[in-house]
């Protein structure tokens, strides 16, 4: 069957999204990002693919930093929350949908009171790439709850695994096969 490339990177799915956040004084704004990559280990470096418009990218570029987030599924809720609120609408988009937090240990980001890891970045640089725009961070501040040693406890965390949006979140868990 051919792909309309439109929809190709749903054949990456399931996938992990993290939160990405920011803010400038009071303003705070998260979105869910599944186009992610960890880019570099000297200088540390991430990478995050925007959609220019988002009001969280425009946030990002705003603060010239940013954090991401990874948050288990038990908060799958606030999740699905963080996709309908829009972050032009509200002052603070992460308190809106439930999920609490401070503010960065190396730079002035949103930590998520819940989060499993945390990764703090200051803006490295940006470069629109067809429609979107790829956001590079260089790692400030990397932690992670006692889930991770060297490698994720799955005893202790549960990641969501998204498969797409049919009218809300959809992810995919072994048990559920066959339903
Ligand atoms: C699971 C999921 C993953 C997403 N991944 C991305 C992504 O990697 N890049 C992106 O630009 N938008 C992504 N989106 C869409 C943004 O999260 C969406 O545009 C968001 O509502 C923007 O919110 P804002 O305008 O309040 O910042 C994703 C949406 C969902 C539901």
């Amino acid at each position: 069957m051919k792909v309309q490339t439109s929809r190709l990177h749903r054949l990456f799915y399931p996938q992990v999204p993290l939160v990405l956040a920011a803010q400038v004084g009071k303003r705070v704004s998260a979105m869910l990002v599944v186009s992610y990559a960890a880019v570099s280990d000297s200088p540390p470096l991430v990478a995050v693919f925007c959609i220019p418009k988002a009001f969280t990218y425009l946030l990002c570029v705003k603060a010239r930093a940013f954090s991401l987030s990874v948050i288990d599924a038990r908060r799958l809720g606030a999740i699905e929350e963080l996709a309908r609120v829009r972050g032009s609408e509200v002052q603070d988009k992460l308190l809106r949908v439930g999920l609490k937090h401070k503010l960065g240990r190396s730079v002035a980001v949103p930590v998520i009171a819940e989060s499993l890891a945390t990764i703090e970045c200051s803006l490295h640089s940006r470069r629109m790439l067809g429609d979107h725009s790829l956001l590079v961070g260089e790692v400030e501040s990397c932690y992670a709850s006692r889930s991770f040693r060297e490698f994720w406890d799955f005893t202790k965390y549960t990641p969501i695994l998204y498969t797409g949006w049919r009218d809300g979140i959809t992810t995919y868990s072994r048990s559920s096969e066959g339903d």
